[in-house]
């Protein structure tokens, strides 16, 4: 194995935002990250020495907390197959600059009430009292950091390629952004149901040979061990260069009467979606860019399970 692989891989054992499970954690049992995701994981990712806590869905800039604060219901989304990781951190990078904006003028609002209100009641609640809630937007505490947030869990086998995510994620300061080292196959002993709001699959290997459909990431295989943890509402996203695999998911998706959101050929030439889903081109993997300057059209998915948990198999005509 090279040097740098070696290094890599030693360094990936300092990293906070990576779990590398060892066998016996996970093979036919639980792993105990299972359903704490939240609360055990980005909860506790340090992220540098700062004392502001404020911005972070994960909460535990620079300190380690046992405590939940709240965290363990944020949406969690997943990038299979994630090799450097790139929707893992760039959606992850997306929804933290979000919060800091949403934060800010929450805090900026909540700054301007006090000052010019004097502390008088607003609508019968003192504003300086510490359950001050939101008057536009009932239940909503406006000193809640957390709403709205999400985490991202990029999971590959592959440590070296991770590694450039979590390097990157880290020298970002994102607390909402992790990684976790496993074969997807083994996916159902890390997620409670309900755990994940989405999946993005990102130019997965496609398996094309003959007999080899049960080994795709969207085959109803991997669907059903999908429909164990990703919420009711939760929505699947295939990003894939091969028509082949695109053109197999669609006929996975009808054969199942599954849900479609949305679906391309060519993203790059699809102004509608670019416009509702900017992410789809902003961000781009390292593969996507090695098929894009072979000048291969990018296609995409975007698809629920409704309340199934089994699928009927679709194989190559
Ligand atoms: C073609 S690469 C795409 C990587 C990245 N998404 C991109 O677009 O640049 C497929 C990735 O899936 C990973 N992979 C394939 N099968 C896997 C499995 N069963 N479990 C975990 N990772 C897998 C590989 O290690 C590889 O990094």
């Amino acid at each position: 194995m090279g040097k740098d692989k070696l290094r890599k891989f030693a360094e990936n054992l300092t990293f906070d935002n990576m779990v590398q499970p060892a066998f016996d954690e996970m093979f036919r049992r639980d792993h105990p990250l299972k359903g704490r995701w939240g609360a055990d994981f980005f909860g506790r990712i340090r992220i540098g020495n700062s004392t502001d806590n404020t911005s972070s869905p994960g909460n535990a800039m620079g300190e380690v907390s046992g405590a939940d604060n709240g965290v363990s219901n944020i949406p969690l989304v997943l990038e299979l197959g994630c090799g450097k990781g790139e929707y893992t951190v760039g959606l992850g990078a997306a929804n933290q600059a979000q919060q800091d904006t949403t934060n800010k003028v929450q805090q900026d609002t909540t700054n301007k009430v006090q000052q010019g209100g004097g502390g008088k009641n607003i609508h019968g609640k003192n504003i300086h009292g510490k359950n001050f809630h939101d008057i536009s937007s009932p239940g909503k505490n406006v000193l809640d950091t957390t709403s709205s947030g999400k985490n991202f869990l990029g999971i590959d086998i592959k440590g070296a390629r991770m590694w450039r995510g979590a390097k990157t994620a880290g020298a970002m300061g994102l607390a909402n952004v992790g990684f976790l080292r496993t074969r997807i196959e083994f996916i159902n002993s890390f997620f409670a149901p309900g755990e994940v709001s989405e999946i993005w699959i990102t130019f997965p290997d496609p398996q094309l040979k003959k007999g080899r459909e049960k080994k795709r990431l969207t085959s109803p295989v991997f669907l059903a061990y999908y429909a164990r943890f990703l919420a009711s509402d939760g929505v699947i996203h295939l990003k894939t260069d091969s028509r082949e695999l695109h053109d197999y998911t669609l006929r996975v998706i009808e054969a199942n009467s599954l849900p479609l959101h949305a679906a391309s050929a060519d993203v790059y030439n699809d102004g509608d979606l670019q416009a509702a889903n900017p992410e789809l081109t902003t961000v781009q993997t390292t593969y996507e860019r090695r098929f894009l300057a072979e000048g291969k059209p990018i296609t995409y998915l975007r698809f629920g399970l409704g309340d199934r948990t089994q699928f009927e198999m679709v194989y190559d005509e």
